[in-house]
Formats: C-alpha cells, sequence, structure tokens
C-alpha cells in the first residue's frame, strides 16, 4: 500500500566547494538492477501511468522538481520530489504518475529489476481490479 511508501534520506558531503551526495546499497532498501533518468522532459508532459508487479524503485529528483501521484487502489497521494537528497521508495504495485516539471528537472530511478515489459500494469482499470484482488 501506499503506506509503505517513504523518504529515503540520502547520506550528503557538504563543504564550500559543493556537496556530495552517496547511495550505497544500506540506503537503498533492495539490490539495485538498472539505473534510469528523465531528462529534457517537457513541463506539461506527463510520465508514469503504470504499476509493477515486480519492480520496486526510489526515484530521485537530482535536479529541479516535479511531483509524483501515488495510488494504491484506495488512496492516493501527491508528493514533491525538489531535493537531491531524498529519494522516494515505491515498493511493488504501486500505481505512480509524474507530472510538474520543472525546467531542467532530471528524475533518477533506481530499480529493482532489469526492464522487463511483462511486469508492468498500464493500465489503471487493470491496476484497480488487481488490487481489490
Ligand atoms: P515509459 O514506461 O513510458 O516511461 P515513464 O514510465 O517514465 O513514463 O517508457 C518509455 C519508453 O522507454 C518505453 O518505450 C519503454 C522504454 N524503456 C526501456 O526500454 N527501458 C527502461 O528501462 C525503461 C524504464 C523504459
Amino acid at each position: 500500500t501506499i503506506g509503505d511508501s517513504k523518504i529515503i534520506e540520502i547520506p550528503k558531503v557538504h563543504d564550500e566547494r559543493g556537496s556530495l551526495a552517496v547511495i550505497e546499497k544500506q540506503v537503498v532498501p533492495f539490490a539495485i538492477k538498472r539505473v534510469y533518468y528523465l531528462y529534457d522532459v517537457p513541463s506539461d508532459s506527463y510520465r508514469g501511468g503504470h504499476a509493477h508487479k515486480e519492480q520496486e524503485s526510489v526515484i530521485i529528483a537530482l535536479s529541479g522538481s516535479f511531483e509524483v501521484i501515488i495510488d494504491d487502489g484506495k488512496s492516493r497521494k501527491r508528493i514533491m520530489l525538489n531535493k537531491p537528497t531524498q529519494g522516494l521508495y515505491l515498493p511493488t504495485n504501486i500505481w505512480r504518475e509524474i507530472d510538474n516539471f520543472s525546467s531542467g528537472a532530471v528524475c533518477l530511478v533506481l530499480a529493482s529489476t532489469t526492464y522487463n515489459e511483462d511486469e508492468y500494469i498500464r493500465e489503471y482499470e487493470t491496476f484497480i481490479n488487481q488490487s481489490l484482488g
């Protein structure tokens, strides 16, 4: 459920030369199999619009900001991500949508699986029917 999603604080080292954030394996509640990122995203763009049967993920606004809507079929929540040191952890079976991208936003995704279209649920109705059991 969306109650199992959470904001993960990514440790950082800051000094007068700038900031350095580090993601080591204990920061993320799964083994990372894949990293991908969205960039050059038009501000009116809508991304996501799917759930995953197997994939867990952590979503990070490496630069700029955007909003993530998460939905478990019972409740729905909108979360603004705008800090490179905060990751949104999403367990399996969470419907997510991403919108309101700022200019220059970079959305980094750490994923627990390699890419497999078969584990996507891309229709909201299918997701709802499945989450009702
Ligand atoms: P899509 O799932 O629509 O992106 P988002 O969830 O960010 O809106 O993926 C866009 C395209 O990229 C689609 O054709 C599938 C492909 N893709 C890969 O080939 N590998 C990947 O790891 C991902 C995430 C997507």
